[in-house]
């Protein structure tokens, strides 16, 4: 995951610094529209799901958009692809188990987008067009396109919320959800002071107000002071934050957070003031006592929209909340009436959203890392600088060939650029702004931590400190076994880990299960509770499976999905260890390189050492329960397209692929089956036809499960 706070990022450069996630890639090789739709769908269902679901995005907003944009134009070109669950026709993510559902009662529509000025005259030509405005005098100013009527207003980063409101007392309050159904969040929303719990005498018997949660700039930073002071992690940004405070399974906690509210749209209404106008709409919600956003503009014409949206990109940063553009309303509501919506968005709305972020700043110098194996990353020591969200002062230039590449020199002006969470990048100097002979920076030729020589092996794009006792490589292992993918101590930092190093208390991960506590609690800053939530977060991480215990050993080139196979496959940590290349490279989703790499790292005596730690500590070495399943599925090939109601899709996968059946993403001729679930794919559908491939429903699905054969 990439969350990259400005903190002390380069020592984790062996992390995996590709924002790649799922299906983010914009130069695919295309073997058919059917095909790429079909890719685009499914990374952007994954990209949804970490956005709304898990509050955890991996890619910048604008990438999002793209992967959209270029599934829209997709559908656009071949309408007979189009399908009812395509991402092009919902919204957001589907509620989560942990808040009981909410159905609106109007649907909460998402917004088109606009990148540019040409986007929005597009957009706005539209609206002309629709509203029959076309042969209206342009006013004698030379603007082409005739006045509409809009109103401004910011679009706020944070997360959509509904409240409702019956006889003036707030009864509930929901996320957006999908759209159609939301969570309940009411009792967390009652905790937010700037929400009003009561309307007064002017409140009509029903209404419905929708707007952003979001947390000030001011509350998060301070929020990171403590999470600092306490050697807890920083939080990434303060959308995430929000929706994570807003998530909280205890009120209380939620209410602490400081969260506050932007109104911005109604909803239902019964008994209101009939209102012409969404300004109105505005005004009336703020006399009410809601939260409305001052820095709103009632504007006839698009230049006038331009130049609200122009002034909002310079000044963003003035705000105490943050912003990722501007949405522009049609003000009549008779006119909003009459455009209407999309299945996903309305006509009379658009969101305008700001180009990532880019600013200048001085490069101090280029200093290179040592991550946990030896590999040394040259990053760039910035005057810090704010830039998209966050304060950045340092950014990884990869290599050597990146550096030379980018041409950048210690003491140049450059550039950098940051989108929302993901990692800010150097992109090049400012040559007329480069000092007289500023000198080239060349690749240090010894490991800046151990001193010993460091090294290109031919052909490769890295260098390394091969010294295996190198404690930079030592700090950045046990850091990455504490962190999240792997065993998860909270707690257990970059500074803590430093420290506990350098008393002696640790020298390997397996140590982590033996600290001398009592010697801990004589250093300074080592409270009692401190010292007990360390220790129950270290005693929690025994209990985790073990794939993550893989993962956090650091074996090169083990992802989670690898340790994941072995972990299922072998059964224990033992039977991993004991276990030939061969026997690995045998297991489905371990190539020959994963499986040589893990025999490599279990035939040190570090891997008998640690190994012998963990056992003697009681940390988890069992993987799942390995159930015997005859491989009534070997050497068929089984394609499960929509949903299916006694299976998710990664469950229909599993059952496939543990009786020895393969299940690719696409039909082909070597395709046994294609299972049809609801709302299936149109692409395999007509693929299936055209090749004869046999279809089954789920009961026939669950017969092959059982017996291998196809149903007569
Ligand atoms: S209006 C039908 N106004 O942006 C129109 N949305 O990308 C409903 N947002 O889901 C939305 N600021 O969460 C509207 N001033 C604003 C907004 C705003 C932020 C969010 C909202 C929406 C998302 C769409």
């Amino acid at each position: 995951m990439c969350r990259w706070s400005g903190g002390p990022q380069p020592a984790k450069a062996e992390e995996p610094l590709d924002v790649i996630g799922r299906g983010y890639s914009q130069s695919v090789t295309m073997d058919s529209p059917a095909s790429r739709i079909d890719e685009l769908r499914e990374s952007i269902r994954y990209h949804n799901e970490r956005y709304h679901g898990l509050d955890a995005p991996e890619i910048p907003d604008v990438e999002y958009d793209l992967l959209v944009r270029e599934l829209e134009a997709l559908e656009a070109a071949h309408p007979e692809l189009v399908t009812p669950d395509s991402p092009t026709q919902q919204v957001g993510a589907a509620p989560s188990a942990t808040f009981a559902p909410v159905e609106h009662t109007v649907p909460m529509m998402s917004l088109d987008n606009a990148f540019d000025r040409s986007e929005l005259d597009g957009w706005a030509a539209r609206l002309v067009k629709g509203l029959d405005l076309d042969g209206e005098d342009d006013q004698g100013d030379g603007a082409t396109i005739p006045a509409v009527g809009y109103v401004c207003e910011l679009k706020i980063d944070g997360v959509a919320c509904s409240l409702r409101y019956e006889d003036g007392v707030l009864v509930q309050a929901a996320t957006r959800g999908n759209g159609r159904v939301g969570e309940d969040i009411t009792a967390n929303v009652r905790g937010i002071s700037v929400i009003p719990n009561e309307l007064g005498q002017a409140a009509p018997a029903v209404i419905e107000v929708r707007g952003e949660i979001y947390l000030p700039v001011s509350t998060f930073s301070a929020l990171n002071d403590a999470q600092e002071a306490a050697g807890l992690p920083r939080y990434a940004n303060p959308r995430n934050t929000a929706a994570g405070s807003l998530r909280q399974k205890d009120p209380s906690v939620t209410a602490g957070r400081g969260l506050a509210f932007w109104s911005y749209q109604l909803g239902v209404v019964e008994g209101g003031p009939s209102l012409p106008g969404h300004g109105d709409a505005l005004d009336w919600l703020d006399e009410l006592g809601f939260p409305v956003n001052p820095e709103r503009r009632r504007v006839e014409r698009i230049d006038e929209v331009v130049a609200f949206t122009d002034h909002w990109l310079e000044h963003r940063h003035d705000l105490d909340y943050e912003i990722d553009g501007a949405v522009v309303k049609v003000d009549s509501l008779v006119r909003q009436e009459s455009l209407g919506a999309t299945s996903k968005a309305p006509r009379w709305a658009i969101a305008y959203k700001f180009p990532p972020e880019e600013r200048a700043t001085q490069l101090i110098d280029i200093n290179v890392s040592i991550g946990r194996t030896g590999k040394a990353t040259p990053f760039a020591v910035l005057e810090p600088v704010f830039v998209g969200g966050s304060t950045v002062q340092m950014a990884t230039l990869h290599n050597d060939d990146q550096v030379r590449l980018k041409d950048v020199h210690p003491g140049d002006t450059v550039i950098v650029r940051k989108a929302g969470d993901v990692i800010p990048e150097v992109l090049g100097p400012v040559l007329s702004e480069r000092p007289k002979r500023l000198r080239r920076w060349s690749f240090p030729h010894s490991c800046p931590a151990c001193g010993s020589g460091l090294v290109r092996p031919e052909g490769e794009a890295h260098t390394f400190c091969v010294n295996p006792v190198c404690p930079a490589q030592r700090q950045a292992r046990i850091e990455h076994f504490t962190s999240r993918g792997a065993m998860d101590i909270e707690g257990m930092g970059e500074s803590r880990v430093a420290l506990f190093l350098a008393r002696g208390f640790i020298s390997d991960v397996g140590d982590l299960y033996d600290i001398a506590w009592s010697e801990v609690g004589e250093l300074e800053g080592f409270g009692q509770t401190s010292i007990d939530n360390l220790r129950g977060a270290i005693e929690a991480s025994k209990q985790r499976p073990l794939a993550n215990l893989l993962v956090g050993l650091g074996i090169r080139h083990l992802g989670p999905s690898g340790a994941e196979a072995l972990s299922k496959a072998f059964g224990h940590l033992d039977a991993i260890s004991a276990a030939t290349g061969e026997a690995m490279a045998a297991v489905d989703g371990v190539g020959p390189k994963i499986a040589v790499s893990v025999a490599d790292f279990f035939a040190t005596e570090e891997a008998a050492t640690l190994i012998e730690k963990f056992r003697a500590a009681g940390v988890n070495l069992d993987g799942p329960e390995a159930v015997d399943v005859p491989q009534v599925l070997a050497g068929k090939t089984v394609v499960v397209s929509g949903t299916l109601n006694g299976f998710s899709r990664d469950g229909a996968a599993d059952a496939i692929k543990s009786r020895g059946g393969k299940n690719p993403g696409s039909v082909s001729k070597k395709t046994t089956a294609l299972v049809v679930g609801t709302e299936p794919g149109a692409s395999k559908l007509s693929k299936a036809e055209e090749l004869g491939v046999p279809m089954l429903d789920e009961a026939g699905f669950v017969k092959l499960l059982d017996t291998g054969e196809l149903p007569e």
